[in-house]
């Protein structure tokens, strides 16, 4: 399907990623449906989107006011309604692959045979995903980062079957919501943009965990030696800890002892108030 015939869009899942993806799809003026499996969800991503839309609004930065972005944008529950005109479907839900089947699955039978049907997946192969379909060709990973309605980078990666049509839509697609594209050709774990961010995580979990440094002064390091917006720990506070925690146990690998200790605790980062930091009114770490 050529960019010009997308026109209705439909994120599943209102979550951080879900809410944020919708957000920044309807401001570029496309209609978008966000679909999650219970209300409540769908209630409290729509809240977030319009907490910041007026945030954005105050700070001038976007042309219209945040009703008319609202306007844009519908919520439901029923899967078969919410995908029914959608051009380009963009899934973001857990990253489970039994559930992704599922939706996949759906929406094979939901859908008209030439929408695009992305995923948002951070950690999960596009191939397997795509395997839930008898249309691998169109199926495409659309990796945005959080929080997308200020990350500019979106990976757009090829699945074993993925074709090259599908991609060129998907890279113009994320063109014309004002966000840089980049294609990733082989679809390894984690792509390229976590590939390089786990192991740096991961590191300064281990030498947390065994004392080498306290977490602020890891964080500081990274902050003030390189320049970096936040460091390791404020980052997996803003992704949720227990995203960073699921992505390592599915790929078998150890994770850290101060990782599991904050899972363990349910202290997963801003969502909870609390992770490797404490969080009043969304403040960030002061780095001094
Ligand atoms: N919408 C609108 N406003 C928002 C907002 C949102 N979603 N989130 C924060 N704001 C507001 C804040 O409330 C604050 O408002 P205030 O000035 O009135 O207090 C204002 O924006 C400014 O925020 P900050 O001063 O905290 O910081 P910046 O705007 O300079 O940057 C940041 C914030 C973009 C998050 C920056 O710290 C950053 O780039 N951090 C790194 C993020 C990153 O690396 N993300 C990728 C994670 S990996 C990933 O997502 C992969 C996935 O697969 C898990």
């Amino acid at each position: 399907m050529p960019l010009d015939d997308i026109d209705h869009v439909a994120v599943l899942g209102a979550g951080n990623m879900g809410h944020g993806i919708t957000e920044v799809i309807a401001i570029a003026g496309y209609d978008v449906t966000m679909r999650d499996i219970e209300t409540e969800l769908v209630e409290d991503g729509y809240e977030d989107i319009k907490w910041s839309l007026e945030k954005l609004a105050e700070k001038e930065r976007i042309d219209e006011s945040p009703e008319t972005v609202l306007d844009r944008i519908s919520t439901m529950t029923d899967l078969e309604a919410a995908v029914a005109e959608a051009d380009l479907v963009i899934e973001a839900a857990p990253e489970e692959l039994d559930i992704k089947h599922d939706i996949f699955t759906d929406l094979e039978t939901y859908t008209d045979e030439d929408t695009i049907l992305a995923s948002n997946t951070s950690s999960l192969p596009i191939t397997d995903i795509a395997a839930a379909t008898d249309r691998p060709e169109r199926v495409v990973g659309m990796h945005f980062f959080n929080p997308p309605v200020k990350m500019d980078l979106v990976e757009v990666i090829y699945g074993d079957e993925t074709s090259d049509a599908t991609a060129e839509t998907a890279y113009e697609f994320v063109e014309s919501i004002d966000k840089t594209p980049i294609y990733v050709n082989k679809d390894v774990r984690g792509f390229v943009v976590n590939s390089v961010l786990g192991p740096f995580g991961d590191e300064a979990g281990w030498m947390a965990s065994e004392g080498v440094a306290d977490i602020r002064e890891i964080d500081a390091t990274m902050v003030h030696e390189r320049g970096y917006p936040m460091g390791p720990f404020e980052l997996a506070d803003l992704t949720g800890i227990d995203i960073g925690y699921h992505v390592r146990t599915e790929a078998g690998k150890d994770v850290p002892p101060i990782v599991e200790s904050k899972v363990e605790a349910e202290a997963l980062g801003r969502k909870t108030g609390k992770g490797y930091y404490e969080y009043e009114d969304g403040d960030g770490v002061d780095y001094g």
